[in-house]
């Protein structure tokens, strides 16, 4: 391994150093042998209690399913008795294209318990349930009901960038690796390499083991996520950038912290044009990513929507919610972590999923968490053969 090159450089010291926070070394092995890379063991690799962003919303969405509860009320097993015909004066204006919706021939009574919650009728429905998560009253219902009896004609669109059917989809041309256009190179051409210098209160710093990062890690940011066995759980980057700093530097960079995302951003850098690739031969790996993709259909939040919902190509994905365009899961991985203009900041992919949590009205976690780590194998499974080129750009 090219480490073992760089393991002789360092020496005695940093090596009995090393050796005492390594979980196996061989001594002195004749053949060159995979040696673990040392990893701190105990405790979490970021913030705890978890506290939600500044600036984010912060409702409580608690009652909620979760990527790790399961604590939503149950649909409705029977649609409810309403007293019709219904009146209302709030006018409304819910789910797809509803502009005929008045001559369909539905009755109030199946109006009103499909707004309620849509899944007594459908099961496999992407429509929140309104209803039974107390995001309407029964008043408001009705008036939306009263104001779709209503709808007659086809939609108008002024322009054909006002319909969603013939918008064209945003594709983004801005050059990423480009200093001058995208922000995130700083800690490419700065902040990593001095990082990466800094001797931490063990007195080694990364360069002490690892003097030629650009040749040594060329392809291994596009191996990860990867099961960890010594952890129980996947690995990503960045949580290995926590794990492996604490225990050969001694430095605290926790995961979301400005010097783990500049690592982070770095060592997937060093990988640009590396194809991701996923090992999934284990038994461990094989069940995380099946947790993965059971997690991505887990409805969840105040709004009951799965990540499937937005970004499976047979429901949401490749099309428009309301000004958003929905991306597939393929072409999802190999930015991260990506400059976001409209946040004026680098984000790394827990963070992301974070944030398409929030935005459902359902809790977050912790970055570190267990079901981010399925989730996210699962994610770099789809984006097998994608090549890296980070960091990314995006709006
Ligand atoms: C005391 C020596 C030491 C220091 C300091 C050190 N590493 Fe390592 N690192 C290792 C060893 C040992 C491995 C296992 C590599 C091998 O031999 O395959 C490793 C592996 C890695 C790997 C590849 C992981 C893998 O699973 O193969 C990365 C990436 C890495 N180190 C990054 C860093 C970064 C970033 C820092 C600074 C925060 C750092 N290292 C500090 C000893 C060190
Ligand atoms: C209500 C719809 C919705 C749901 C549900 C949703 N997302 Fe998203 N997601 C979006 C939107 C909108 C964007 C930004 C536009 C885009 O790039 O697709 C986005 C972006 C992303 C991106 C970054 C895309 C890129 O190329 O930069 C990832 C990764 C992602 N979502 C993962 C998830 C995961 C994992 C889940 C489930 C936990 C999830 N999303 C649930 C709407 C959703």
């Amino acid at each position: 391994m090219i480490l073992a090159r760089s393991w002789i450089v360092v020496g005695a010291t940093i090596a009995v150093f090393a050796a005492s926070v390594l979980i196996s070394v061989g001594l002195a092995p004749a053949a060159p042998a995979e040696r673990a890379a040392p990893l701190a063991i105990d405790g979490p690799a970021a913030a705890r209690p978890w506290i939600r962003y500044g600036g984010w919303p912060n409702r409580d969405t608690s009652k909620f399913n979760s990527l790790s509860a399961i604590v939503s009320p149950p649909p409705p097993k029977a649609p409810r008795k309403i007293a019709t015909p219904l009146g209302g004066d709030l006018p409304g204006n819910v789910g797809p294209d509803l502009s005929e919706i008045g001559k369909a021939g539905r009755d109030d009574e199946w109006l009103f318990n499909y707004i309620y919650d849509a899944r007594v009728y459908n099961p496999e429905t992407v429509m929140p349930p309104w209803g039974t998560h107390g995001l309407l009253s029964d008043s408001e219902i009705g008036d939306i009901v009263a104001f779709l009896k209503t709808l007659a004609k086809p939609a108008p669109f002024k322009s054909a960038l006002d319909d969603p059917t013939r918008r064209p989809p945003p594709s983004e041309q801005r050059d990423n690796l480009d200093p001058m256009i995208n922000p995130a190179m700083w800690a490419i051409e700065e902040r990593a390499p001095a990082l990466w210098n800094a001797a931490g209160p063990a007195g080694a710093a990364c360069v002490s083991c690892h003097a030629t990062p650009e040749q040594a890690f060329k392809t291994w940011a596009a191996t990860m996520p990867r099961w960890e066995p010594r952890l129980g759980k996947v690995l990503g980057v960045e949580e290995f950038v926590a794990r492996h700093a604490k225990a050969t530097t001694g430095q605290d960079w926790l995961m979301e912290s400005e010097e783990n995302i500049a690592l982070s951003t770095y060592l997937r850098y060093v990988a640009n044009g590396a194809p991701i690739i996923v090992d999934l031969d284990s038994a461990p790996a094989k069940a995380a990513y099946e947790r993965g993709e059971a997690l991505s259909s887990r409805k969840i939040g105040a709004l009951n929507f799965s990540c499937a919902d937005c970004h499976s190509a047979d429901k949401g994905a490749q099309k428009w919610i309301r000004g958003q365009w929905l991306g597939e899961l393929r072409g999802q991985l190999d930015h991260f972590p990506t400059w976001r203009t409209s946040q004026q900041s680098t984000w790394d992919i827990r963070k992301r999923f974070q944030w398409c949590q929030v935005a459902i009205w359902a809790d977050d976690l912790p970055p570190d968490a267990s079901e981010y780590g399925d989730l996210e194998l699962y994610l770099a499974a789809q984006n097998a053969g994608q090549k890296l080129s980070v960091p990314g750009i995006r709006h």
